[in-house]
């Protein structure tokens, strides 16, 4: 089950800006998630492919003074990131620890290709975790693996994007040529990285596959548009972090010289036509570990 193959969008500090724009995107559609999940207060959440923390903290929201969150990721600089936002935020209640998922519950388990750290099986209330089983080579393995932290009865949440939706219907209205190109880019990147376009579409059999309990699951999407929107942003930083392994795997569509102006061209596009423009659809899955008692 080990995951050698390069994370697509590389480990630059670009690429940890990145994630924190995807995360305020993503915020709403996550936080409804989790909640519905079953994450609350008290609880002791395991943060699956952590990156900078943004997942973690919501979750530290949601379980409070008495709870806690603990982050795992293999990038000792996200970790960092993370760390330290915590720390400027004054969170307390969050911890980040260098993990592979696989081998995370150590001895017995499938050691993972970085060997690092491992986390006690049983230990978690809960294992939430977004856009991170989508990079495994084998989620299902990835996620019956992790799922070994949550304690019978604990909770399982799982966020995923389709990339591949925006592939097969109306990405913008009015169509948006440019936003169209990017979506085409960015989806021809991502799988040819080896990364899944359609990991939310298989979270119902990830979980059967891992041996979970059928799980309730929900598509969504947010919908932007305006002067405002961050999502020109997140594109052009997405095709940023995405080009340096997308050129040498030989995509083409996008050069260097157009990323610097993406995020403008895309704005003064969208705003000019008055398009309205349909982010990756992802859809979010939780259950409730099987208690054998
Ligand atoms: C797309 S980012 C998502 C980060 C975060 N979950 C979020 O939504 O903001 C995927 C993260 O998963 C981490 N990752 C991917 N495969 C991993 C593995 N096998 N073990 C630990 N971390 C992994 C990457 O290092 C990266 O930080």
């Amino acid at each position: 089950m080990s995951e050698e193959r390069p994370y697509v969008c590389g480990h630059t500090s670009r690429e940890r800006e990145r994630l924190d724009v995807q995360a305020l995107i993503y915020a709403d559609v996550t936080r409804r998630a989790l909640v519905d999940g079953g994450v609350g207060p008290g609880m002791r959440v395991v943060d699956l492919g952590c990156g900078t923390g943004s997942v973690s903290l919501l979750a530290a929201e949601l379980v409070g003074s008495t709870g806690s969150v603990t982050g795992i990721d293999r990038d000792p600089e996200a970790l960092e990131a993370a760390r330290s936002r915590a720390r400027s935020l004054g969170v307390t209640n969050v911890a980040y620890v260098q993990a592979d998922v696989a081998g995370i519950t150590g001895p017995g388990s499938d050691r993972g290709a970085s060997g690092a750290g491992t986390l006690p099986a049983g230990s978690f209330d809960a294992l939430v975790g977004r856009f991170v089983l989508m990079h495994q080579r084998d989620p299902t393995a990835a996620l019956a693996e992790a799922a070994r932290l949550v304690r019978p009865g604990g909770s399982i949440v799982m966020v995923e994007s389709v990339m591949a939706a925006l592939l097969e219907s109306r990405s913008s209205e009015p169509p948006c040529p440019l936003y169209d190109r990017v979506v085409r880019w960015t989806c021809a990147a991502v799988e040819a990285g080896g990364a899944d376009l359609h990991a939310g579409l298989r979270l119902r059999a990830t979980f059967a596959g891992a041996g979970l309990p059928s799980p309730v699951t929900r598509l969504e999407a947010p919908v932007e548009g305006g002067a405002d929107s961050l999502l020109y942003r997140y594109c052009a930083e997405s095709v940023r972090s995405m080009l340096p392994l997308a050129e040498r795997l030989g995509v083409t569509g996008l050069t260097v010289a157009e990323v610097d102006t993406l995020e403008n061209d895309l704005r003064t596009v969208a705003v000019a036509g008055g398009h309205t423009l349909v982010a990756w659809p992802v859809v979010a899955a939780w259950c409730r570990v099987e208690d054998p008692a």
